[in-house]
């Protein structure tokens, strides 16, 4: 681990002290078009993080500005699939917590359940379904008091959005026919491999968490194709420029009010 890379990265977020941060989930490394970096660090290099092993995520840690707004963006993730656990995978909700940051918006690359959820369509995350590893079916909502770990006032700021609960699976393979005939009877409306234990952990540590999945693909066996990354990958350009749109918003109606 760099010390003095850490550190010069700690002194940035120090000045510009965001109050959101953002985590672009598989390929929607377009959506940063608006960002202006100030300083950035490889997760390799923040304690309590390491680096990520899946192709599409280039795991950084970045501050600057999104238009004028402080922001510590995160790009890539880790995943409970790459072998971390929790502790790792919620690492950057909790440095964001510490650095004071007041809103997280998680974005992720989801496939659609729900048959409004074209491929390249929006949800904003209701609330979700934990089904990843040891944690199957025992999400730990307890911590943000029983009630779905997503802001109900950040959901009200996104009504252009089709809302729907996201079902979090382990991966890193994508699901048989018959796991998503179970998750759609279970009333999941987009399926993933992330952003729950993210969510939940935010929230306990008091941020207001916003979800939101990029459609990137339908669900298995909803389609007579075969799912690829490389599908998930072309997809989520789709939809990348609305996405920055919205986020550019939020990040901008959660500025410090005037004094
Ligand atoms: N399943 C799980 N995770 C995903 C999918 C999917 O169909 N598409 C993108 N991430």
């Amino acid at each position: 681990m760099m010390a003095s890379a850490f550190a010069a990265f700690s002194r940035a977020c120090q000045e510009l002290a965001p109050r959101s941060a953002v985590v672009l989930g598989s390929g929607l490394g377009g959506v940063d078009a608006h960002f202006r970096e100030t300083a950035s660090i490889p997760f390799a290099d923040v304690p309590g993080l390491v680096p990520p092993t899946v192709h599409g995520h280039n795991g950084r840690l970045a501050v600057g500005l999104w238009q004028s707004s402080p922001v510590l963006l995160c790009r890539g993730r880790l995943h409970f699939y790459e072998g971390h656990p929790r502790e790792v995978v919620t690492g950057v909700a909790c440095i964001a917590a510490t650095l004071g940051v007041k809103q997280l918006l998680l974005t992720n690359a989801a496939g659609g359940i729900h048959p409004s959820l074209d491929p390249g369509s929006l949800m904003a995350i209701r609330s979700h379904i934990t089904l990843v590893g040891p944690a199957a079916w025992r999400t730990l909502a307890a911590g943000c008091g029983l009630r779905s770990p997503y802001s109900q006032r950040l959901l009200d700021q996104v009504p252009e959005l089709l809302t729907g609960v996201y079902a979090a699976l382990t991966g890193p393979c994508y699901e048989t026919p018959a796991e998503i005939r179970a998750l759609t009877a279970s009333g999941a409306d987009a399926v993933g491999m992330s952003t729950a234990m993210e969510a939940e952990t935010a929230t306990e540590l008091g941020m207001e968490v916003l979800g939101i999945s990029c459609v990137t693909n339908r669900a298995a066996g909803l389609t007579a194709t075969t799912l690829d990354h490389s599908e998930v990958l072309v997809n989520a350009k789709l939809a990348v420029k609305r996405l920055a749109e919205i986020l550019g918003r939020l990040i901008a109606m959660n500025e410090r009010p005037n004094p």
